[in-house]
């Protein structure tokens, strides 16, 4: 069966941008995140607090906190890696954050500058702290899925790294197919493994970068398999500074219009994700890949 709802984790401004070369300026940031909320979205990651030399794109993430009209009834995590971070995105307001771990070695090196095991030992006092203080927190495994380097990830090694996650109190685990290589048999295989391994159904979310084309699929088979959350990117933005090969996420509209026709509730209006998308374009001087966007707005 399917649910009879969905949860859209929008990731659109953080890891939507993340990867612009050109710094988009704050106000533009700031205007995407209201007209995201105004189509009905209410899981809205708004940026990151990590070390600007790493983003620079998202170096300006107390900038855009302060200049946000944060709306009722609208969520804001944003990323943090550490207790610097976590310092940070206090410091601004902030109720809910993600830490992101890696599944494989070498990407635990890239993009965190640390070991596999010694990633744990920055998250730990970190997560303590900000559940202490009342924060809600979630957390990623990046190359839950392939690594550009390492190539075939074990789900038994994504369901470890996810379990220790769970227990040090992280209440989401987003499984990230950071490169897109996977495919629907894959998806059902990795979420199966994190279950058995202990991690609720309930607690599991996905993230499908869309490289190969599988996204759509995957996000339906993660569906099938009672996952609730499903995180998107409106206009398909995105990608990894950290991961060569990574493209866009799994866009917004194209779930929304996937959900639409299956009758599963998500409380987004297309129409005005894709009004957004195209004005997003215009600021970023290039056309949405989402087909959905294509299609509706016959760019
Ligand atoms: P490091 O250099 O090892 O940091 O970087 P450190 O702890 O050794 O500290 C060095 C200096 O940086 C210190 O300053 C710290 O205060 C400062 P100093 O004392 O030398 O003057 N510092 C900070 N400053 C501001 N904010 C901070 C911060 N932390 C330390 N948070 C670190 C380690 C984790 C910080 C670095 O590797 C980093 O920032 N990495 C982030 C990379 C990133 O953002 N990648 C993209 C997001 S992940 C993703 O996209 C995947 C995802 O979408 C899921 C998927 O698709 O799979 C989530
Ligand atoms: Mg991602």
């Amino acid at each position: 069966g399917l649910p009879a709802h969905v949860t859209i984790y929008e990731v659109g401004a953080r890891d939507g941008l993340q990867n612009e070369k050109a710094v988009v300026p704050v106000e533009v940031k700031a205007e995407f995140l209201n007209r995201l909320a105004d189509a009905g979205l209410t899981t809205l990651e708004a940026t990151s607090f990590v070390h600007p030399k790493w983003v620079p794109q998202l170096a300006d993430a107390a900038d855009l906190l302060a200049m946000l009209e944060r709306r009722p009834g609208v969520d804001y995590p944003v990323l943090v890696p550490n207790e610097r971070g976590l310092d940070r995105a206090v410091e601004a307001g902030v109720d809910h954050i993600a830490v992101f771990a890696s599944a494989t070695e070498t990407f635990a090196e890239k993009n965190l500058n640390r070991a596999l095991d010694s990633q744990f030992a920055m998250f730990e006092p970190t997560v303590k702290r900000a559940l202490a203080e009342g924060l809600r927190v979630r957390a990623y495994v990046s190359m839950a899925f392939g690594d550009p380097w390492e190539g075939a990830v074990d789900p038994a090694q994504v369901a470890a790294v996810g379990r220790r996650l769970v227990e040090m109190g992280c209440r989401q685990l987003s499984l990230g197919d950071t490169i897109g290589t996977g495919t629907p048999g894959h998806a059902e295989a990795v979420i199966d493994a994190c279950v058995a391994g202990g991690v609720p159904i309930d607690q599991i979310a996905v993230h499908f970068h869309d490289t190969y084309g599988q996204a759509l699929a995957n996000t339906l088979a993660a569906l099938r398999r009672g996952v609730t959350t499903v995180d998107a990117s409106t206009g398909g933005l995105g990608g990894c500074p950290y991961a060569k090969s990574a493209t866009g996420n799994l866009a917004t509209e194209d779930l929304v219009w996937m959900l639409d026709g299956l009758g599963v509730s998500h409380g987004a209006r297309l129409a005005d994700l894709v009004e957004t998308s195209v004005w997003m374009a215009d600021k970023l001087g290039r056309p949405s890949p989402s087909r959905v966007v294509k299609a509706l707005a016959g760019a």
